[in-house]
């Protein structure tokens, strides 16, 4: 019998808001690596937003998916079969290895994982590519400082958790965001935020006025994971020569929500002197050295806390990942592709 493998490929281009029907499940038959490459089998897959980007066909920083393609994505795996010495069958990996239950590989951009040291998922979560983002985030691009106060919009997702904790940390007052009652009540209780504000609570205050109340003395950070409704709110409460970390914008992926017109945004930036820099992780790998060595030990501790919602199967991949782009996601948004011993 032939041995097969799954993979979910981009079936068309999404016009706006994403749909099941934009992915397809496929069979297809196992792949053999040739000279220096490896086969593995596919145990964590993560879902993140940038994925909303790859499905679109505008110019961005990074190719998009071909039509037909496997979605791309970071993933866990464990080798099978091997013809390079780098690898060994039994290794776990981590490496951009598609929505898949199988991938081949010559090893490029892969790293090996110590199944023993964390939890295989945190390579794609708090100690992964979404941890690596907020530590670089909050240090080398906000330059955070102890005694400021930050603002953090998605402040219990993926990289806002580690965000809020770290800030924390350092001794900064520190300001969530999140959408929903349960996520506000873990962003303080446990992720050790002074103040969550609800982006979806009925609330006589705008969001702006509650931010003002949380933040007496002004805004010096805002790490900026969604743009909309939450830019909007923090710009006229950010302090003069204040820093925006420009890590994401979420709210605007797909193009349906609105937008503060261009003159209230500039001209908070101009009045206020604000700093605003956009950065990709892509930029900063060479940072993940100094990043493991500080957050490591903390995970292990138990120190920095950290959540998963896991979707069971590659069939479920995308309706999860549609529901991470509308925020149904509590912490890292995974699928379990298979068990992690085979
Ligand atoms: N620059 C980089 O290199 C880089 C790297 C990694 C991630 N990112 C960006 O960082 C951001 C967070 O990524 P993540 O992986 O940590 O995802 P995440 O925060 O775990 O999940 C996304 C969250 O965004 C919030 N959200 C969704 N739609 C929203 C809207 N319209 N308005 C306000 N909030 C909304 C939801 O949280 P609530 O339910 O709390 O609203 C949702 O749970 C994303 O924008 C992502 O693209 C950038």
């Amino acid at each position: 019998m032939t041995q097969t493998m799954t993979r979910i490929a981009l079936a068309s281009r999404p016009e706006g808001k994403p749909g099941p029907e934009n992915f397809r499940l496929e069979t297809l038959p196992l792949p053999t690596p040739g000279p220096g490459e490896f086969l593995a089998r596919v145990v964590w897959l993560s879902l993140d937003p940038y994925m909303r980007g790859r499905m679109s066909a505008a110019k961005s920083y990074a190719k998009p998916v071909e039509v037909g393609a496997t979605m791309e994505g970071g993933a866990v795996a464990q080798v099978i079969t091997s013809n390079t010495p780098a690898f060994a069958p039994g290794d776990y990996v981590v490496g951009n290895f598609g929505w898949a239950s199988h991938a081949v590989s010559t090893g490029e951009g892969v790293q090996k994982i110590d199944p023993d040291a964390a939890p295989l998922s945190t390579a794609l979560g708090v100690l992964g590519m979404p941890g690596l983002t907020a530590w670089v985030g909050l240090n080398d691009i906000a330059g955070a400082k102890s005694g400021e106060t930050i603002v953090v919009s998605a402040a219990t997702g993926a990289v806002g958790s580690l965000v809020g904790q770290l800030a924390r940390a350092k001794g900064m007052r520190t300001i969530g965001i999140a959408g929903g009652a349960d996520k506000c009540a873990y962003a303080t209780a446990e992720l050790g935020y002074d103040v969550c504000l609800d982006h979806h609570a009925a609330d006589t205050r705008t969001l702006s006025q509650q931010i003002a109340e949380a933040a007496p003395t002004g805004v010096d950070v805002y790490f900026e994971n969604t743009g909309g409704k939450p830019l909007e709110a923090v710009l006229p409460r950010m302090n003069t020569h204040g820093r925006i970390a420009l890590c994401g914008m979420i709210a605007w992926y797909s193009g349906i929500e609105g937008a503060p017109p261009a003159p209230a945004v500039w001209g908070a930036i101009l009045r206020q002197r604000l700093r605003v820099q956009g950065f990709i992780i892509f930029d900063h790998f060479n940072r993940a050295p100094a990043f493991r060595a500080e957050v490591a030990p903390l995970v292990k501790s138990g120190a920095i806390r950290y959540r998963e919602t896991v979707a069971e199967g590659l069939a479920q991949a995308p309706a999860a990942f549609l529901s991470l782009l509308e925020g149904g996601n509590f912490g890292k948004q995974l699928v379990r592709i298979a068990p992690a011993r085979a």
